[in-house]
C-alpha cells in the first residue's frame, strides 16, 4: 500500500484553509502533551497472530508525526465485538506486538484503557514514547457513548486525535465522545482518507464513474441511490447486477438475484435515467452450473441465458464496455467485486476491470478511489491495490461514506473545528 500517497496526491482541504472542516496535525500542539490517539488496530487475527497489518501500516504517518513532535502518545482501539465485557480472546496485546515490530522501538501496553493500570503506564511515557491500551470495547460505555466512560478516557490526557476513519460510522465513546470532551484534529490517516473521499465523490471531476458490484441490492439500496445523483456512469456488477436484469424482464436461470427487489430496481434505473445518470448492465456474462473452483464455463449474451446455469461473472463484452465508459472518465469510485471472484475463473473480471482502472490512473487519466474489504481482497488479488489513487482500508464507514449518510466520528471533529 502507497502509506503515505494520499496526504501528497490530494491537496488537502483542510490545511491552511480558513474555511477548513476540520483540525489537523499542523494546528494541534501536541508537544510534551498527552495525546489520545483513536486508531483502528481491529486487524484480522488468526491463532492469536495479526494475518493483515495493512491497518497498522496506515497509522504510521500519523505516528511519526506525534512522536517527532515530543508527544506522549497513547493509542486507543477496538478490537472484534466482545460486547461490553473483557475477553482474554479480544486482547489487543499481540496487536500491540505487531504495530511494535513495524514500528522497530518498544510500544509500551497497559492491561486496561481507563483506571489505574492505564494512568501508571501512562505516567511512566517519556515525550515520544507510544502506549497502547487494552480494548475499549471490554467496557460497555463504549458503544453505548456513555459520557462517564468517556470522561474517564478523556481524564488520561491532554488533546485528542482521531485518525480512524474506518470507525467513523460509529459514535463511540473513543470516537465522538472524546471529541465533544478535549481539544481534537484529524490524524494524518483520516485526514487523507477524507480528502480522498472529498475528491472522488464531494467535489469530483466529471465525468464521474461508480463500479458497484457484490451480491445484494438489499444491502446497497442508500448506496445507489446516493450514487444516481452523483454519477455520470453506474456499472453494477457481482449478483446485485442480476436482480437488474431479471427486473428487465430476462431469464437468469438459476443465478443468485432478489425476487423481492424487482421493483426496486426498476425505480433506480428509472430515477437514474431521469438524472442523467447511465447505469451499464452486464451485456454478457460467464456461467456454470454451480460455484466451484475450475469448473466448466460458457460465455453467453444476456439475452440468452441457460435455465439450468448461474451467472458468476460478467463476460468479455461487458468488461469492454466499462473499459470504454471509464476511459471518458475523469473520476472513478468502486465498491464490490463484479464477480465470484474468489472462486477462478470468475475473478477475471474483476481483475481485468482492476487493471484498466490501474492503467488510466497511471497515466493520470482518472484519479480513482476504492474501499470495502473485498474490494481490497480483489485489488490485492489483482496486483493493482497500490496503483490506485487511494485504497480504503475502511469497510462499513466506506459504504456509509458512499451511501451519503453523516459519519458521527467525522461530524464530531466538524463540530470541534
Ligand atoms: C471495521 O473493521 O470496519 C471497523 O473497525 C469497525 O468495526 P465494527 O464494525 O465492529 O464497529
Amino acid at each position: 500500500m502507497l502509506v503515505c500517497s494520499a496526504t501528497s496526491f490530494f491537496p488537502s482541504l483542510f490545511v491552511d484553509d480558513p474555511m477548513a472542516r476540520f483540525r489537523t496535525l499542523d494546528t494541534l500542539e501536541v508537544r510534551n502533551k498527552i495525546v489520545l490517539l483513536r486508531a483502528d488496530l481491529n486487524v484480522p487475527m488468526k491463532d492469536g497472530n495479526v494475518t493483515d497489518t495493512t491497518r497498522l501500516v496506515r497509522i504510521i504517518p500519523t505516528l511519526q508525526d506525534l512522536t517527532q513532535k515530543g508527544a506522549r502518545v497513547v493509542i486507543l482501539s477496538h478490537l472484534g465485538r466482545p460486547k461490553g465485557q473483557h475477553n482474554p480472546d479480544y486482547s489487543l496485546r499481540p496487536v500491540a506486538q505487531a504495530l511494535e515490530t513495524l514500528w522497530k522501538a518498544p510500544i509500551a501496553f497497559a492491561e486496561d484503557c481507563i483506571g489505574p493500570k492505564a494512568q501508571e503506564a501512562i505516567d511512566a511515557l517519556k515525550p515520544g514514547n507510544l502506549l497502547v491500551l487494552e480494548n475499549t470495547r471490554f467496557y460497555e460505555g463504549e458503544e453505548k457513548n456513555d459520557p462517564v466512560f468517556a470522561q474517564k478516557l478523556a481524564d488520561l490526557g491532554d488533546v485528542f486525535v482521531h485518525d480512524a476513519f474506518s470507525t467513523a460510522h460509529r459514535a463511540h465513546a473513543s470516537t465522538e465522545g472524546l471529541a465533544r470532551l478535549l481539544p481534537c484534529a484529524a490524524g494524518r490517516l483520516m485526514e487523507a482518507e477524507l480528502n480522498a473521499l472529498e475528491r472522488a465523490l464531494g467535489n469530483p471531476e466529471h465525468p464521474v464513474a461508480a463500479l458497484v458490484g457484490g451480491s445484494k441490492i438489499s444491502t446497497k439500496i442508500e448506496l445507489l441511490q446516493n450514487l444516481i445523483s452523483r454519477v455520470d456512469v453506474l456499472a453494477l456488477g457481482g449478483g446485485m447486477a442480476n436482480t437488474f436484469l431479471a427486473a428487465q424482464g430476462l431469464n437468469v436461470g438459476r443465478s443468485l438475484y432478489e425476487a423481492d427487489m424487482l421493483e426496486t430496481a426498476r425505480t433506480i434505473a428509472a430515477t437514474a435515467e431521469a438524472r442523467g445518470c447511465q447505469i451499464l448492465l452486464p451485456e454478457d456474462a460467464v456461467v456454470a452450473e454451480s460455484l466451484e473452483n475450475n469448473i466448466a464455463t460458457r460465455t453467453v449474451p444476456v439475452q440468452a441465458l441457460p435455465p439450468d446455469m448461474m451467472i458468476l461473472d460478467i463476460g468479455p463484452q461487458s468488461i469492454k464496455k466499462i473499459g470504454e465508459a471509464l476511459s471518458r472518465c475523469k473520476t472513478v469510485v468502486w465498491n464490490g467485486p463484479l464477480g465470484a471472484f474468489e472462486t477462478k475463473p470468475f475473478d477475471e473480471a474483476t481483475s481485468a476491470v482492476a487493471q484498466i482502472v490501474s492503467h488510466l490512473t497511471k497515466k493520470k487519466e482518472i484519479l480513482s478511489v476504492a474501499g470495502g474489504g473485498d474490494t481490497v481482497a480483489a485489488l490485492t488479488h489483482a496486483g493493482v491495490v497500490d496503483d490506485l489513487s487511494y485504497v480504503s482500508t475502511a469497510g462499513g464507514a466506506f459504504l456509509e461514506w458512499m451511501e451519503g449518510k453523516t459519519l458521527p466520528g467525522v461530524a464530531a471533529l466538524e463540530a470541534a473545528a
